[in-house]
């Protein structure tokens, strides 16, 4: 039955199927964007969020026919004066990283200014708290809506000269349509003759599928086509090290994970795809999962995966003088098992993917991607096709925090579109992300620090084993690079360090911002703390006599040569640390240190093409992923620095119109790499304009620059001169607790090398503390039988805004001679130093040092609003 609404000031009809939300209504039959789609139907996000009568609801809990006769007013309906102001609000104010829920939080604070036009900004912590963000930890959302409150009020929006070289704070690329929800994420673009997809995933981490039936799915009117392992005309296979994970798991193989797929579907409409998906009928024969790293290296225990038959991903160690020795020739020495568990990424936009067969026989690939050359790669290869014939375009992704590393759905979108000659497009839900893509390994490390009497550390001997879950993904390379940060920022002059990557019938665990080195730093910066007590002394001046300095060892062996702040860093917080311990404040210290670059003997590569254009625009081309950190803004910034040309002549575009290869947008290195390219680029460029042309003389030229990086070496190598990654960045943290054990205040300075954008540069170090402050209190993901108990978004203890403590950046500029401009990566460090921080605090305030992740027996998390795993999903429903 129809129902008629008022919809952004105009009547409208829409016609409510079975289960319909009131969302899927907007975005499906009215053309509606601004409303994403970040948990349905969970209502937990905000980012579905619309002014229903003039209140702020959330539309994917809200049944489409229930509209009827409602006054629903989104994005796209409010007044363009007044768009133009909120939008230039979010960006002056960098109130925003990947975008994807600021069009919520944007609507909630209009209503908010609506009727409070001065809101303090515990007035807009409430007022946002119900909607989630991901990236920022609200510090810039805040500012953004006090900036927009001014503007209402009639105030001018601040916008300092700023002609976009490096150090100055540009503008982010399309800011203003990513505020306003125009500037289209993959879920949200869409074709002539669009089909839609869904998979089935597998409800049980391991069983025997001894037969798939898609007849009753395929019988379902709408339904067009459904795809099992028997139509992969390629390698079945995929992974970005081993081909280990299988787009489709096949009749007579068993699963490994409760993320498998089973069987894909393409259908007129989304309703329709997912009913016929849970009409594919699987004989499953329920095996024992193994789900514990320990067992399954037991004698016996039942291979995970074909890959490793005795289920060791990978093993690395560091060997450097005589740790035994020296542990027993130190003062004092220190002894503990630390733990860090599972968490979920749980970037705002689920995974997509649309695939469209070209008139020209080519298949074209719209991703979310981490490395969409990668994608491209492993999509032919599955449809068993040169990668020339897949034109893959990335559109700049909803967050990715390293959970887009790994193929998704690309290869199964992408062989619907095969299958049936049509467009398809394929968005999991918030579940089936959850149990599709990889995790933060939980870790378990054993370790043992000694040090002198006067605190300097002798030695530091450590035993990791990290639960890999059910696919390599790059889990070896996380417990190598675990293994590399396990003496922190340290001099240690006799290291002893073995960590394992084991597979399980788990969620597999891959990449997350950190990538190992925040489980590491958990451990060392808690042994730090245990020695200065030992020794007699406060725990800054502990770090202070370890710090490294240019000419000291780093933990694999590597001599650092230059750009070296940690002391810098730890300077930055020494009177604020002082102040508070004088105050009687609980304070917790702790340092961290993240490699720029992947390093460890790989190959890598910035690459870039600017390309003068008939309109009088330059495109700059690059090979890595834009996902909210603000690549595509700091890379135009080093084209404006290199040519002269202002900023709002450049265009940047990821996509395989030239073989810009770079790999993962991974190890904080896109700034590093890309710079470096996009600089040397510009150079070329800027020589062309000094010979007196202008670029109307330049067009159709193509600027190139491919720039290579191999001189670094594998951990463990005999060569005389060990450099196992290009650069680090390094951090000082500290946490500061209120006179209850809450979370008041945190500082952070960070290393940087150079700020080419201080605004956004802040803003990363803000949402990692944020992501930081979840993984040190609350977030976590257990699993019962391999599935995780819960998906609802409130129990995976992501920080609400008003659960955030007064953050206070401090930047620090080392000069970095290898990167561009001096810069470094700074991606990922923010969160390195936070759990130790807070493990610090805690045990200032009550004297328990806790050496488990997440600190949930901790009055600072028993504060917090969310994380308290309520839902637990039971047996009988998994599917
Ligand atoms: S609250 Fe509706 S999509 Fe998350
Ligand atoms: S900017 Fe808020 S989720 Fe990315």
């Amino acid at each position: 039955m129809s129902v008629r609404l008022r919809l952004n000031g105009s009547e409208r009809t829409i016609d409510p199927r079975p289960g319909e939300s009131l969302l899927q209504a907007l975005r499906n039959q009215c053309g509606i964007i601004s409303t994403k789609n970040g948990c349905e139907p969970q209502g937990q996000c905000g980012c579905c969020l619309a002014l229903i009568d003039g209140s702020p609801k959330v539309t994917c809990a809200i049944p489409a026919e229930k509209a009827a006769g409602r006054e629903v007013l989104t994005l796209e309906g409010i007044d363009q004066d007044e768009r133009d102001l909120y939008s230039r609000a979010f960006v002056s104010a960098a109130g925003m990283q990947c975008g994807f829920c600021i069009p919520g939080i944007l609507l909630r604070a209009k209503h908010l200014v609506d009727g409070n036009p001065n809101p303090s900004r515990q007035d807009i912590a409430k007022a946002i708290d119900v909607n989630l963000c991901r990236c920022t930890g609200y510090v810039k959302i805040i500012d953004a809506v006090e900036l927009m409150a001014k503007a209402k009020r009639g105030e001018p929006i601040p916008d300092p000269e700023n002609d976009g070289r490096v150090g100055q704070s540009l503008r982010r690329v399309s800011g203003e349509a990513m505020a306003l929800g125009s500037r289209p994420y993959v879920d949200d673009l869409t074709r002539p003759r669009l089909l839609h997809g869904a998979v089935t995933l597998s409800p049980h981490a391991r069983a025997r599928v001894n037969r798939i039936d898609t007849s009753q799915a395929e019988a379902l009117p709408g339904v067009v086509a459904v795809a099992t392992a028997k139509d992969v005309p390629g390698n079945r296979w995929y992974g970005l090290i081993y081909n280990d994970w299988p787009g489709f798991v096949a009749e007579g193989e068993e699963t490994r994970s409760v993320g498998d797929v089973l069987a894909a579907v393409a259908a007129e409409d989304e309703l329709t795809a997912r009913r016929a998906a849970e009409m594919v009928e699987v004989d499953y024969q329920i095996l024992t999962p193994v789900l514990d790293p320990e067992e399954a290296l037991r004698e016996g225990a039942p291979t995970v995966n074909p890959n490793k038959p005795d289920n060791i991903l990978s093993r690395s160690v560091i060997r450097r003088g005589d740790a035994d020795t020296a542990l027993a020739k130190s003062a004092h020495m220190v002894s503990g098992t630390w733990k860090t568990q599972r968490i979920e990424h749980l970037y705002l936009e689920p995974e997509a993917a649309l695939a469209e067969p070209l008139p020209d026989g080519r298949l074209y690939l719209a991703t979310q991607g981490q490395g969409i050359f990668d994608d491209r790669r492993q999509v032919a290869a599955f449809l068993g096709v040169s990668p020339d014939r897949v034109f893959v375009e990335l559109i700049p992704n909803g967050g990715a925090f390293g959970g887009k590393e790994d193929m998704s759905i690309q290869a199964q979108t992408a062989l619907l579109a095969q299958l049936t000659g049509r467009p398809v497009k394929l968005t999991l839900s918030r579940e089936e992300s959850i149990r599709l893509h990889p995790k933060r390994h939980p870790i378990t490390i054993h370790l043992t620090v000694g040090c002198d009497g006067e605190g300097r550390l002798t030695a530091v001997k450590a035993r990791m084993i990290g639960d890999s879950g059910a696919y390599a993904s790059v889990g070896g390379k996380v417990l190598e690079r675990a293994a590399g940060h396990a003496c922190g920022p340290y001099r240690v002059p006799h290291v002893d360090v073995e960590s394992m990557a084991v597979y399980t019938h788990n969620p597999p665990c891959g990449a997350m911002r950190g990538f190992g080195a925040n489980q590491a730093a958990f451990a060392i910066e808690g042994a730090v703390d245990l020695l200065a007590k030992k020794v007699g002394i406060d725990a800054w001046e502990m770090r202070w006599r370890n710090a490294v300095q240019v000419g000291d060892v780093f933990s694999t062996g590597q001599v650092l040569e230059k750009s070296v702040g940690i002391k810098k860093t730890l300077d930055a917080v020494k009177d604020i640390y002082y102040d508070a311990v004088r105050r009687g404040k609980a304070v917790g210290i702790a340092c961290g240190i993240k490699n720029s670059g992947i390093g460890n003997g790989a190959k890598e590569w910035g690459k870039a093409r600017l390309v003068v254009e008939e309109d009088g625009t330059v495109s700059l081309y690059n090979g890595y992923t834009e996902m909210g950190q603000g690549l595509l803004t700091v890379l135009v910034q080093f084209a404006v620095e290199a040519t002269g040309l202002p900023a709002s002549v450049f265009r940047p575009k990821v996509d395989a119109t030239y073989a810009l290869d770079c790999g993962q947008t991974t190890g904080s290195r896109a700034t590093l790499f890309g710079g470096r390219a996009v600089m040397s680029a510009g150079d070329k460029l800027r020589a062309d304009l000094e010979q007196g042309k202008g670029l109307a003389d330049l067009v159709g030229k193509v600027y190139a620059a491919d720039c290579l990086t191999e001189d670094t070496t594998p951990l463990g190598t005999t060569a005389d001169k060990i450099k196992t990654h290009t650069t680090f960045s390094y951090a000082t943290q500290l946490c500061i607790l209120d006179e209850n054990g809450r979370l008041e205040h945190f500082v952070a300075a960070h290393d940087v090398g150079r700020a080419v954008n201080p605004d956004l540069c802040a803003g990363q170090i803000e949402g990692s503390i944020h992501m930081g402050l979840g993984y040190a209190l609350t977030e976590e993901l257990p699993c019962v039988d391999g599935m995780p108990v819960t998906f609802n978004l409130r129990d995976l203890g992501v920080l609400r805004a008003r659960d955030m403590p007064e953050v206070e950046v401090i930047l620090v500029e080392e000069h970095e001679p290898e990167g561009p401009c001096g810069a470094k990566g700074v991606g990922e460090i923010g969160l390195v130093p936070t759990a130790g921080a807070v493990a610090g605090a805690l045990e200032s305030f009550d004297g328990i040092r806790r050496y488990t992740l997440p600190m949930k027996d901790s009055p600072a998390a028993r504060a917090i609003s969310v994380g308290k795993i309520r839902t637990k999903i039971p047996r009988e429903t998994w599917r």
